[in-house]
């Protein structure tokens, strides 16, 4: 495990960005995991700077994202797809054929499960997964449960997750009690995950995390079995 330590959101931000934009470089096909959440944002417009400066190249890139709100259409602002477009995608040149989020409005959910983790080994795994981290140490919408569950999965939301993601919402009330996040083993199947995590508030939790015993109370726990995890913080 490395753990980098950032003296603020920015140097976070821009170290995250270095960190994938290296493995853009090194493999212009990588398969990268990608995360939503606020952390993250500074990350994605350090990238397009990359982009726009000639530096990267996302046109030979796919990515995978961890989960949608079950609900939630593309069109939708609050989803996960028009996070993605409007926060990265539609400022590369990615092909957006190569771009996959979770179909939060699939008529048949186990059907959806099931296609996203085919779709996950069709690529051959994930190169580089970036994670945030939820206040109750939830990864992707892996909530703190009794097993870790391998793969992709429908999921209730735990009243703590939809109290911290009411921020982005106009009412309580509107934010999804479900969501469809790849599983545990995705996660830890990618071949390097770089997990960042700002902000004091995080400071507990992500000493759980790192420190603590491996629980799936604790979802992001089992990310110290990973081979090759580096963590930003500036907590
Ligand atoms: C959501 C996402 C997670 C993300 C978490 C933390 O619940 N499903 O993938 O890590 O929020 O978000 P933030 O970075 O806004 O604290």
């Amino acid at each position: 495990m490395r753990i980098i330590k950032a003296q603020d959101y920015d140097d976070l931000s821009r170290k995250a960005a270095n960190i994938i934009g290296a493995q853009i470089i090194l493999n212009p096909t990588s398969v990268l995991g990608l995360a939503t959440g606020g952390t993250p944002v500074g990350t994605y417009q350090n990238l397009i700077k990359g982009y726009q400066n000639g530096d990267l190249d996302f046109s030979g890139i796919s990515t995978v994202n961890l989960d949608e709100y079950v609900g939630l259409s593309p069109s939708n602002d609050q989803s996960y797809r028009y996070f993605m477009d409007t926060q990265l995608f539609n400022h590369v040149n990615i092909a957006k054929e190569r771009t996959s989020v979770p179909d939060g409005v699939a008529s048949d959910m186990d059907l959806e499960c099931k296609r996203y983790d085919a779709l996950m080994e069709g690529l051959n795994g994930i190169d580089l997964q970036l994670l945030g981290l939820g206040m109750n140490g939830h990864i992707g919408f892996n909530e703190p449960a009794d097993i870790f569950e391998k793969t992709t999965h429908v999921v209730e939301l735990s009243e703590d997750t939809v109290n911290a993601n009411a921020r982005f919402f106009d009412n309580i009330e509107d934010v999804p009690r479900r969501a469809i996040t790849i599983g545990i083993q995705s996660i830890m199947k990618a071949k390097k995950i770089l997990l960042i995590v700002s902000g004091e508030s995080k400071r507990q939790i992500l000493d759980q995390v790192l420190n603590g015993p491996i629980t799936p109370l604790v979802p992001a726990s089992v990310l110290q079995l990973h081979p090759d995890l580096t963590v930003i913080m500036s907590v």
